[in-house]
């Protein structure tokens, strides 16, 4: 990170979304880093609609690419990125590992790819970032009660601590160098719900979308974070603050409840992790599952 006051950011001629957020949905190139995987998948379908010019990053290219730019690069190599930062006026930062596994692996891409991925950023004289930060960094807190947005870190994994670090890392960019940063608590980001649990943490397709919309373009943006999940009916997560921020979510799991409930032979136990904690099964590591699960936990259980 180069020191603050020789931050480009803070230059006046630094190209940028807060010159008018309001119109910025035309004109900017957003940088999308994990663009390859299930999020950047969902938003590469949704966001081009909406105007914005992507340019998607990741380790792998799909096999169809839809048109888009593509860059192959490696988020740990500073070089790789700064390249890809060029002309980029705001970037969302998917690439990472989505789940829990060894404190290697996390520290290598989630902390050290985070942080490299700011530092071109801030280097780039970024001007929006938006961060893809998990439930797991909040996942401790008991379920049911009502979770707000900002609600302190309470990670249930070394995922969780791993996420929290790069809501620490937005919370400082944005301080010291001006930048605007969002990062949003996401839920369970997947095609259609697949456990009881979703019926809570579900963030659909289309919200996805339309909550990065939101976050790219929300006047007065300074440093926030907000919770990705759908307008669930039996969600506990707050959205005032999303919603205050132009998120206009229109799903809601309750359309599968009926099935996801016959499904599983009615709801969760009021013992069971998913019905805990805000992170659900993360929260009470399950020694026959090593690794636990990905963050989303989207492909449908075994029986
Ligand atoms: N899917 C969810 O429900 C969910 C929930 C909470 C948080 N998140 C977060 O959202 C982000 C995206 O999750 P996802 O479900 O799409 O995961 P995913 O595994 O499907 O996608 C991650 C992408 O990052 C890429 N990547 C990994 N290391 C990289 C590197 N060093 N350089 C460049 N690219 C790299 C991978 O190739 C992959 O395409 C993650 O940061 C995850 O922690 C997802």
């Amino acid at each position: 990170m180069p020191p603050a006051d020789a931050h480009p950011a803070r230059q006046p001629a630094a190209r940028g979304l807060d010159r008018d957020p309001s119109t910025a949905a035309s004109t900017g190139t957003v940088l999308l880093t994990g663009a390859a995987g299930a999020v950047g998948t969902f938003l590469r379908r949704g966001l081009p609609a909406l105007g914005w010019h992507l340019r998607c990053l990741d380790l792998v290219r799909p096999a169809r690419d839809d048109g888009l730019e593509w860059v192959t690069a490696d988020i740990t190599r500073p070089a790789e990125l700064a390249a890809a930062m060029a002309e980029a006026s705001a970037v969302v930062h998917l690439a990472g590992i989505p789940g829990e596994t060894g404190f290697d692996r996390l520290l290598h891409t989630n902390i050290d790819g985070t942080y490299r991925v700011f530092e071109a950023a801030v280097r780039a004289g970024v001007r929006r970032f938006v961060y893809a930060s998990s439930n797991h960094a909040v996942g401790r807190h008991r379920a049911g009660a009502p979770l707000d947005g900002a609600a302190p870190v309470r990670p249930d994994s070394l995922y969780g601590v791993s996420k929290a670090f790069g809501e620490a890392l937005g919370a400082y960019v944005a301080d010291r160098f001006g930048m605007a940063v969002a990062g949003i608590r996401i839920g369970s980001c997947c095609e259609r719900p697949t456990r009881l649990r979703h019926l809570a943490t579900w963030l659909s397709p289309g919200d996805t979308v339309r909550l990065v919309h939101a976050m790219l373009t929300a006047p007065g943006l300074t440093y926030a974070t907000v919770n990705g999940v759908s307008a669930n009916t039996r969600g506990w997560w707050e959205l005032d603050s999303a919603r205050a921020m132009g998120y206009q979510p229109q799903d809601d799991a309750e359309e599968y409840a009926q099935e996801l409930l016959a499904g599983f032979g009615g709801p969760l136990a009021a013992d069971d992790p998913d019905a805990m904690y805000a992170g659900g099964r993360m929260a009470v590591p399950d020694p026959a599952v090593p690794g636990g699960e990905p963050s989303g936990g989207c492909a449908a259980p075994q029986a």
